[in-house]
């Protein structure tokens, strides 16, 4: 099975490879025709569409492929036309490299390095562009999609800028030299087209980002990080009502950020996403119990009541998310993040006082849906984690206890079938527990022995 997924991951990287070595072979020893010029066009942009499908397909499951193709298709097409047309004008002020900055920070990294690749290499054969400025702009696309993410703040964008330029310069005299052997013809002022372009990518780039998040419905992860701050509105709100809550969710959040970099999934958004997934408790703080003062209002209640307060949590912080305006990803992790589970203390406590009648588990069970993304799906484990060590008494709480209540909890998790709908696989399970553990052990300073079963 693994064998065969990686075989699939494969197939649009070898057809890239094998289709542009061909049509540049083809090129090289046949010389130019518009036929050929057409159809190797169509073909590369078919393979563009190709390769943009499997990688949403078999690495990013949980994009919405549609709006992400569109997106795509947008990008490619800002910078590749004008590149077309400018390649016989000027060729080191093709603004083929917004499309790769554009794709590596608002879709993905790794796509944006690898159509970067092919776009430059559809240019060459379709402009007939010197292989120097192939080369050039081959190696500093690459270079752009690798720094590009790094620009999240106002100093950030100002180093990758710098960067970008200086990168773009010196490949421009070192591919001047590979083609020529020497300088003597060299023209200088092609020099400050190379710095101006450097620095217009990443500005507009980053620059624009507000833009497509707002047309396409996208979190970028500048927004995500923007998000956990904790002057956000509905963040403020929850630190002054719900200050118990808050405190859970910072905990969850550390859980659930320290997974989700151990599996390879969107960090910055398992963060933002524990961060606010209770959000919902803001309405109603009281019923609680991280945000109870002695009393516990549950005692003057009946069991479904209660179980109607605590269920209707997740309901009320869809509908802030959605008022404060919080991306979908977000409010789909709300929604998700208690699945379609029961409420079991208030559930047991109805039976214990049931005197025969019949009690339906679904006046306790949340609604759904179950979690659909690795994002989610970590941050339940991270929720149920928080909630059953921190019900561990204060003596008996240390990492072998830790250790043995995140098994627990995983197993319950697992076998309530709440990871059924997501695509969290079975051997990131360990892995998840490991960094469960390694933020515990930061907390309380000690070392345990643990061994992967
Ligand atoms: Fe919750
Ligand atoms: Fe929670």
């Amino acid at each position: 099975m693994k064998f065969k997924e990686g075989m699939l991951k494969a197939i649009p990287f070898i057809c890239i490879f094998i289709i542009t070595a061909l049509s540049i072979s083809r090129l090289i020893y046949d010389g130019y025709s518009i036929i050929k010029l057409i159809s190797s066009t169509v073909l590369l942009l078919i393979m563009i569409g190709v390769a943009a499908f499997y990688f949403m397909q078999y690495y990013e499951k949980k994009l919405d492929i549609k709006n992400y193709q569109i997106m795509l298709w947008v990008f490619v097409f800002i910078g590749y036309i004008p590149s077309l047309m400018l390649s016989s004008i000027n060729p080191y002020l093709l603004p083929i490299l917004l499309t790769t900055a554009l794709i590596t920070s608002m879709i993905h990294v790794r796509l944006g390095f690898i159509l970067n690749f092919v776009m430059i290499t559809l240019l060459l054969i379709t402009t007939g562009i010197s292989v120097e400025i192939y080369l050039m702009y081959v190696v500093v696309g690459s270079f752009i999609s690798l720094t590009i993410p790094f620009a999240k703040n106002r100093q950030q964008v100002l180093y990758v800028t710098a960067s970008n330029m200086f990168f773009f310069m010196l490949l421009n005299i070192i591919t001047w030299l590979i083609a020529f052997g020497d300088l003597v013809e060299y023209n200088y002022l092609s020099l400050v087209y190379s710095a101006f372009n450097g620095v217009l990518v990443v500005i507009f780039a980053v620059g624009t980002e507000p833009i497509w998040e707002m047309m396409f419905s996208i979190t970028s992860n500048a927004r995500l990080i923007e998000l956990s701050n904790s002057n956000e509105p509905l963040l403020k709100k929850l630190i002054l009502e719900a200050p118990g809550t808050y405190h859970h969710s910072i905990i969850v959040a550390n859980l659930a950020e320290k997974a989700a970099i151990e599996i390879n999934a969107n960090y910055h958004l398992a963060r933002v996403g524990a961060l606010y997934h209770d959000i919902g408790k803001i309405n109603h703080p009281e019923y609680f119990t991280e945000n109870q003062k002695g009393k516990n209002i549950h005692d003057e209640l009946s069991p479904d009541a209660s179980a109607v307060y605590i269920i209707n949590h997740v309901k009320d912080g869809v509908v802030l998310a959605k008022e404060y305006k919080l991306p979908k990803d977000i409010q789909d992790i709300i929604r998700e993040h208690q699945g379609d589970s029961i409420v079991s203390y208030f559930y047991q406590k109805a039976m214990k006082h049931s005197d025969g009648f019949e009690i339906s588990d679904d006046d306790f069970r949340y609604k759904g849906p179950k979690p659909q993304s690795r994002e989610s799906a970590v941050i339940m484990l991270a929720d149920c984690v928080e909630a059953a060590t921190k019900s561990l008494s204060e003596g008996n709480r240390n990492l072998t206890s830790i250790s043995d209540k995140i098994d627990n909890v995983i197993s319950t998790v697992i076998s309530k079938q709440q990871l059924n709908e997501c695509p969290l696989s079975f051997s990131e399970i360990p892995i998840i527990k490991e960094a469960f553990l390694t933020v515990y052990n930061g907390m309380y300073h000690e070392r345990i022995k643990y061994e992967r079963s």
